[in-house]
């Protein structure tokens, strides 16, 4: 396994810009785990498939090739070889994700597809049980939380962004709703990982998470110094071909075959 960073927290305490912005300084390939589970709920949607049919949510599992590419700055997911967008980030589809991810068998198939991801070279990943279940050798181990009311200012305003206004109370609603559920779920709760930096992001500006972060990388015995982490003196600030997952089918590509398991 290379040097493997996990973000995991509840929605909305900004994992995805820390992780996405450590990921781009330090050269290291960019994982959104929940992308996965999205990207499977626009699928059962868009099935019409019941989440409580459970063998069907199984079989559409099975069924569907989901797949993560491109860099930090430019982060593509696909479904079943078409690139999704914005599309799985609907209040719908977050609540479908949330729901599905309560499911041992949508779990197993996701977590194999992120842990070969750790095969391709040094990675930040961000999710829910990335330090505890999916990478627990994790060579940096972060755990980022805010109230909630700070966590529903940023996702409605991140919503806003995305063209997807929602009502600040009905963000805050569906936060936590998820929170609960993705906390109190029997198979991978979303725990603080055993050694994990804890980073209350409440009052903190975006620049002081980042930094929290790659102090806690830096500092590691085993951090291997790239030249593009620009933190390093004389550091070139060129885009490589490091830090990028390629596209999907090709061989820098990531995902899952449909395949037969
Ligand atoms: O991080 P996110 O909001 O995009 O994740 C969407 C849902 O996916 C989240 O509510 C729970 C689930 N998830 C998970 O269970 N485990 C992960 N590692 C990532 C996401």
């Amino acid at each position: 396994m290379s040097f493997v960073v996990t973000i995991d927290g509840p929605a909305g305490a900004g994992k995805s810009t820390t992780a996405r912005a450590v990921a781009a300084r330090l050269g290291f390939l960019y994982v959104d785990t929940g992308a996965l589970y999205r990207a499977l709920a626009l699928k059962v949607r868009q099935g019409g498939i019941s989440p409580d049919d459970l063998a069907a949510v199984e079989r559409c599992t099975r069924e569907t090739q989901v797949a993560l590419s491109g860099s930090p700055d430019g982060a593509h997911v696909w479904l079943d070889g078409a690139e999704v967008g914005d599309a799985i980030r609907t209040p719908e589809v977050s609540e479908l994700a949330s729901r599905l991810a309560a499911q041992s068998p949508v779990r197993r198939r996701l977590v194999e597809i992120q842990r070969v991801l750790a095969e391709r070279g040094p990675l930040v990943a961000e999710g829910r049980d990335l330090g505890t279940v999916v990478y627990p050798d994790a060579a940096v181990k972060v755990f980022l939380d805010a109230d909630l009311d700070a966590r529903a200012r940023r996702r409605a305003r991140e919503l806003e962004g995305r063209g997807i206004p929602v009502p600040f109370d009905d963000v805050r609603a569906e936060l936590a709703r998820r929170d609960e559920r993705d906390r109190g779920r029997a198979d991978s709760p979303l725990l603080i990982p055993e050694g994990a930096l804890v980073v209350n992001t409440s009052a903190l500006s975006i620049e002081a998470q980042i930094e929290a972060v790659l102090s806690a990388v830096r500092a590691h015995p085993d951090f291997p110094a790239t030249e593009r982490d620009r933190g390093a003196p004389g550091a070139p600030r060129d885009r490589g071909k490091r830090g990028e997952t390629g596209e999907p089918g090709t061989p820098g590509g990531v995902g899952a075959d449909p395949g037969p398991g």
